[in-house]
């Protein structure tokens, strides 16, 4: 005998091939970005593997030209590059100087891609000062927003000039935006896009980038990103971007952040992308390694996640497996 149950939603889920019928977010290759280490030193130098996420390495300008071939390869849609300097001072020289290991890496990277992949870059100071701040500090050793502007022109003029297609704008100051497209646009460089990580919240899952870049941060960056208990501002945040010109807006980190990348992706006329930063890798990681949790599943559904609450495409250190994954 039957119960009387006229709907039954368990019937689009009865087979493998209606559940793929039915299924309403693919993650394709083409929307991942491959973030990716590079440290000064010799070009052929071997990589260094970051512990607290196992499978990540800081490369070598050789080590990360051949992976961002093989992503291109790969089809995944664009690589972001973040430089570990030899030598740090208290403005970041290394940020602006041509020779620096960010703007040489990416030259690099430009030759050997081209057009295969979009080529985009770190542009925030924290791994170029001697303090680890995203800005310059001012007499009392706060971050000093408009001096960190100048700063962020200059390090954008840089990056379009070694071959950056798109500048990844990290550092959390007021009018960074207004300010590196007003510097781009000066210097001739309209083709330069800006990616803005609007809604960049002061989270504890940044914990293993910092090992990866060998952070100097002592404290927190507390008075400029924002609060993890507010989601009206990263909405805010996101609209001011735009309003100065963004090109695209972030949301970071991504799974905890679900909600504001949803609010954001309702009314952005831009693309909106997220984050799926260090300590949400290494979690997984860790616990698969563990064997407690299934390492595929889990990665596939995060991204999946990511995605159906309204990333445009996502920033995920598993750029290179998912694009295999998505292709069977
Ligand atoms: C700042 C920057 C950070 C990350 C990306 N850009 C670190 C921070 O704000 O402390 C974190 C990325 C990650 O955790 O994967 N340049």
């Amino acid at each position: 005998m039957s119960a009387r149950i006229p709907i039954r939603p368990r019937r689009l889920r009865s087979s493998a091939a209606m559940r793929r019928l039915v299924s309403q977010t693919q993650v394709r290759a083409s929307q991942l970005v491959l973030p990716m280490f590079v440290i000064d030193g010799p070009d052929d130098a071997d990589d260094r593997p970051v512990s607290s996420m196992p499978g990540v390495v800081q490369h070598s300008i050789d080590s990360l030209r051949r992976v961002a071939s093989e992503a291109a390869e790969a089809g995944v849609g664009g690589v972001m590059l973040f430089g570990i300097p030899e030598h740090r001072d208290a403005v970041g020289s290394g940020a602006t100087d041509p020779e620096g290991i960010l703007n040489r890496a990416t030259a690099a990277v430009a030759a050997e891609v081209g057009d295969a992949v979009v080529v985009s870059t770190d542009l925030c100071l924290d791994e170029f000062t001697d303090h680890g701040h995203c800005g310059v500090l001012d007499g009392e050793g706060r971050v000093d927003n408009d001096a960190t502007l100048v700063r962020y022109a200059e390090m954008a003029l840089a990056q379009a000039e070694a071959g950056s297609a798109l500048l990844g704008l990290s550092g959390m100051m007021d009018g960074q935006v207004a300010a590196v497209r007003e510097a781009l646009d000066a210097a001739g460089r309209t083709d330069i896009a800006i990616l803005a990580y609007a809604a960049k919240y002061a989270s504890a899952f940044y914990g293993p980038f910092r090992e990866a870049v060998d952070s100097q941060l002592q404290g927190d960056r507390r008075t400029y990103q924002l609060d993890p208990a507010n989601a009206r501002e990263g909405v805010r945040e996101a609209a001011l971007d735009v309003a100065e010109g963004a090109d695209i807006v972030m949301v970071k980190p991504a799974l905890p952040y679900l909600d504001v990348l949803r609010e954001v992706a309702d009314v952005s006329p831009v693309p909106v992308w997220a984050y799926q930063v260090s300590g949400e890798y290494a979690m997984v990681e860790a616990a698969a390694a563990n064997g407690w949790i299934a390492r595929e599943a889990a990665i596939m559904e995060s991204v999946t996640a990511i995605v159906r609450a309204g990333a445009d495409a996502v920033l995920t250190y598993w750029a290179m497996e998912l694009a295999e994954w998505t292709r069977r």
